[in-house]
């Protein structure tokens, strides 16, 4: 394992979708999932497999046409959720089991009515048998960011015995200062040595969570859990396009780490859940909102005119948006304007076959539309993809 590797857990099918608004069918979630392979994310976290026969389903169906991401399906420390989400994730080429008890004094005696020994005998148990259906589990200790840290070592010594190889450490209300989080997560990390990998997953209610990530990375977090546009429980998650561009644009403070983002496919995934859920990310979102590289005042404009990192810190092609996409499609549009435009939004590899089917149905759009966007494009793209791939 390369220590200066930071996996990208993606949890946009699941935390994301827990989202008020943001439930999306079997289908849609196939498509986002193919489209977060594409964009290199090693770890997804398809759902929650026993809440419901359309979740089993729908992980299931993404264990069986995912192969570069590893899939994973969260499940309480139960054994109907843990055996779920074992047959679920079970055809998928790499697979994972997500399974969590809550570790803080307040969730342990008002939620869950349980000693802190009881808490630790359900862990081991819920580890042991989810390796009895793979060999890669990872425990969370949720609301760990209002834990004590003496039990919460407790803890791991027990779930690592008992087979997990990745601790994650939920601030899952969103408390901690990223000092607070960063103090957390270094001492818990040398704690762990190299007997497990320390995940972080960061909840965003005073705004906290990207800068949280960050700060777990600088002390020792080898795994962040993050989800597109920042959708999840309440005011969301951090955000994979902030930490995973903070990461690479800030080299000097990050040194040799690094993820396996392609960050040019991170504008196409954005637009792509923003379509499906229909949850658009706020205008000046970083990254990935619809101001976050156009300049109003003249003196940024005639400031990046003359040199664009006056006033920018990304190439906006980094992260898959170009500027100059004015090409406006309709009816009228031939072959050749589809194609220029569907290069222009990133799709670069696509063949004769699918450009051929995707225009087909764009014409029978553009029938009924008078102006073709380029979300409705990128869903023909995206639905070409998955068809052929059938
Ligand atoms: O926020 C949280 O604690 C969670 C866990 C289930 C990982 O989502
Ligand atoms: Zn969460």
């Amino acid at each position: 394992m390369d220590k200066n590797r930071i996996i990208v857990f993606d949890t946009t099918l699941r935390d994301g979708e827990q989202s008020p608004g943001c439930s999306m069918n079997t289908e849609e979630k196939i498509k986002i999932a193919l489209q977060l392979e594409k964009l290199g994310v090693d770890v997804i976290e398809a759902g929650f497999a026993a809440a419901s026969p359309g979740d089993f389903d729908a992980v299931s169906r993404i264990a069986e046409r995912v192969s570069n991401s590893s899939i994973c399906s969260l499940s309480r420390a139960i054994d109907n959720d843990i055996k779920q989400s074992g047959l679920a994730v079970q055809k998928a080429a790499k697979h994972r089991i997500h399974t969590f008890i809550a570790t803080s004094p307040i969730h342990m005696k008002y939620k869950l009515k349980m000693s802190e020994e009881e808490v630790i005998k359900r862990a081991v148990h819920a580890v042991e048998y989810a390796r009895t259906f793979v060999d890669d589990v990872e425990f969370s200790l949720e609301d760990a960011g209002r834990s004590e840290i003496p039990f919460m070592k407790e803890v791991m010594d027990a779930v690592i015995a008992a087979g997990a190889s990745t601790i994650n450490l939920p601030d899952t209300v969103g408390y901690r200062l990223p000092h607070e989080l960063g103090a957390m997560v270094k001492e818990l990390s040398d704690f762990a040595g190299d007997r497990a990998i320390i995940s972080v997953h960061n909840h965003n209610d005073l705004g906290l969570a990207t800068a949280n990530t960050l700060d777990a990375v600088m002390n020792g977090a080898r795994q962040i859990e993050v989800t597109i546009n920042g959708l999840g429980e309440r005011a969301g998650n951090s955000a994979l396009e902030e930490a995973v561009m903070a990461i690479k644009t800030r080299r000097d403070a990050f040194g040799d780490l690094y993820t396996g983002i392609n960050t040019a496919e991170i504008y196409p995934t954005s637009r792509l859940v923003a379509t499906i859920t229909g949850v658009e990310p706020q205008q000046n979102k970083a990254i990935v909102g619809k101001n976050a590289f156009s300049h109003e005042s003249g003196i940024h404009q005639d400031g990046v005119l003359k040199h664009q990192e006056t006033y920018e810190i990304m190439k906006p092609e980094d992260v898959g948006v170009f500027k100059d996409s004015t090409l406006i499609l309709g009816k009228h549009s031939g072959r050749a304007a589809f194609r220029d435009k569907i290069e222009h939004l990133g799709f670069d590899k696509v063949t004769d076959e699918e450009l051929n089917a995707a225009f087909e149905r764009f014409k029978i759009l553009a029938d009924k539309k008078k102006d073709v966007s380029d979300d409705d494009i990128r869903m023909l793209i995206t639905d070409e993809a998955l068809n052929q791939d059938k």
